[in-house]
């Protein structure tokens, strides 16, 4: 059955920003993100602390993290690929981090140039001293429903390395559609197959949109009892390593369509799109969501 309520996880100042070409003041990605914190949100990811020659865009990430004015009951949580990482998170003070890696060996090593053996040990470290240091973990994985590179992923190797994450002490895991490839019998398929493993409250969708599709699977992700999504304000976004991966679901038109369908997500729509109007301002361009869309003609 339907979930009454969701938790929206609006990642938009991270897997939205980090494919913008054109740079963006860090003043703008902090006044964005202070008004997305007055839109009811419970949790944004701010940032990533990359390799800055990786993710340019993102090189700010411990100005825009120390900038930001908190705000009581929300988590603000980035990105850390390893201990570098970490460190600067911590100089930071971000409420949580997310580690992250491929299910799809062509893609890991592409994103964060190693392999899949490689990658667990310098995780582990990670998990184990963000915890020393009272942080909260997300893992990801990504290339779930398939990779740019190798195709197919076979679903017992995706359920590996999720087990392997919560080894290490992850406290939830978002499980990626990277380039948007997945469609709504799979997912239903997959949620079914990993149900046996892993409980509803350590699950969450990260869907792309590249295909038109992410509502969809959203559906049947809410009918199999999920409730927790991912998404990116106005649908801004992708991942620079994987070629084609447009912008994630848009926030604001799975709010939408939560709402009207009578699940409460506690984010109050018109703010949210007017935080929309403001990061698309600043960007210079059209955000391709429905919402947005239907703001610009109204
Ligand atoms: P590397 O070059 O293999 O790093 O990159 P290294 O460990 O060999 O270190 C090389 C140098 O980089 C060293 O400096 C380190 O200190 C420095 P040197 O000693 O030569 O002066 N360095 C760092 N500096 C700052 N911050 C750091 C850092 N790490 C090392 N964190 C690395 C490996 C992982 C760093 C690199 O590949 C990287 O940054 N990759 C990030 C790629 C990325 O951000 N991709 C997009 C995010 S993932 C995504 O979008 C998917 C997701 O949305 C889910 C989905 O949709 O599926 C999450
Ligand atoms: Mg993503």
């Amino acid at each position: 059955s339907l979930p009454e309520r969701v938790t929206i996880k609006e990642v938009g100042p991270r897997d939205g920003l980090q494919n913008e070409k054109e740079e963006i003041k860090t003043d703008d990605k902090i006044e964005w993100i202070n008004q997305l914190s007055e839109t009811g949100l419970s949790y944004i990811e701010i940032t990533s602390f990359v390799h800055p020659k990786w993710i340019p865009q993102l090189k700010d990430a411990v100005e825009v993290a120390k900038g930001i004015k908190r705000k009581e009951g929300i988590t603000y949580a980035a990105l850390v690929p390893n201990m570098k990482g970490l460190e600067r998170a911590i100089e930071a003070n971000v409420d949580e981090v997310s580690i992250f890696m491929s299910a799809s060996e062509s893609h890991n090593k592409k994103n964060i140039n190693k392999t899949i053996d490689e990658t667990y040990p310098v995780l582990r470290e990670v998990v184990e001293e963000a915890k020393q240091e009272g942080k909260s973990v997300r893992g990801y994985v990504s290339t779930v429903f398939g990779c740019p590179y190798d195709g197919k992923v076979d679903e017992q190797q995706v359920i590996n390395v999720c087990k392997n994450l919560f080894d290490m002490g992850i406290d939830e895991l978002s499980l990626g559609d990277t380039i948007g490839v997945a469609n709504p019998i799979q997912v239903g398929k997959f949620l079914d197959l990993i149900g046996t493993e892993f409980t509803k409250d350590q699950i969450a969708l990260h869907f792309h949109d590249t295909r038109g599709m992410a509502l969809a699977n959203t559906l049947v992700s809410l009918e199999k009892g999920y409730y927790i999504f991912d998404g990116a304000l106005g649908g801004l976004g992708g991942c620079p390593y994987a070629k084609g991966a447009s912008g994630n679901v848009a926030t604001d038109d799975l709010v939408h369509m939560l709402h009207e369908m009578g699940i409460q997500t506690g984010v109050d729509l018109d703010q949210l799109l007017q935080a929309g109007q403001l990061i698309q301002g600043k960007i210079e361009k059209s955000l391709p969501s429905k919402q947005m869309n239907i703001c610009r003609q109204t």
